[in-house]
């Protein structure tokens, strides 16, 4: 079969590859780039464990010719954070024990931070229908609602905490003609 040079950005590194026109996006992140953080779980749109962020918004990477993706920037969840590192989502989820057998955790996470990206204080209806693509078969979904409320929570308190920005000079103001002394 004819193969199409593709390039693109994954975790911040170019790459540039031959691939068949009816290569999935998920199978060239696992297969020839070794990312496998990325999981398949049904390759039928419907359980969002091969959720990536695709120039910023999250997309099920089954559901993406890898063709489609020439000349985008890609994120995984190993281009999320690291062990030493981590995300504060990933942090959220650790905390809140927002998963068990962990298979459909990539998925969620990078589902719930393109969330929070979106709306950063999101409510638990909020969560709940952003993560409706996204199956948890221990069904662990209270969990990973918690965690992705901390998450945003956490988020909220850094920016409140955060000092306040510099204060603005005003320009003097024009005295009246005719006010002062
Ligand atoms: Fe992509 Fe299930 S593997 S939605
Ligand atoms: Fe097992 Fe979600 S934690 S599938």
């Amino acid at each position: 079969m004819a193969q199409h040079r593709v390039r693109l950005e994954v975790n911040g590194e170019q790459h540039e590859l031959e691939v068949e026109p009816r290569l999935l996006l998920v199978h060239l992140l696992r297969d020839r780039l070794g990312l496998t953080g990325t999981h398949v779980g049904c390759d039928t749109s419907n359980c969002g464990a091969c959720t990536v962020h695709l120039d910023g918004r999250a997309v099920k990477s089954c559901t993406v010719l890898a063709v489609q993706a020439d000349g985008a920037q890609v994120t995984t969840i190993e281009g999320l954070g690291s062990e030493d590192a981590l995300h504060p989502m990933q942090d959220a989820f650790w905390a809140n024990h927002g998963l068990q057998c962990g298979y459909c955790t990539p998925g969620m996470i990078m589902a719930a931070t393109d969330l929070l990206r979106r709306n950063p204080n999101p409510s638990e209806d909020d969560v709940r229908r952003a993560l409706e693509g996204n199956l948890c078969r221990c069904t662990g979904y209270h969990n990973i609602v918690k965690a992705v409320l901390d998450a945003a929570r956490r988020g909220e308190a850094r920016e409140s905490a955060a000092p306040p920005p510099p204060p603005v000079e005003e320009p003097a103001a024009p005295v009246a003609p005719g006010v002062g002394a």
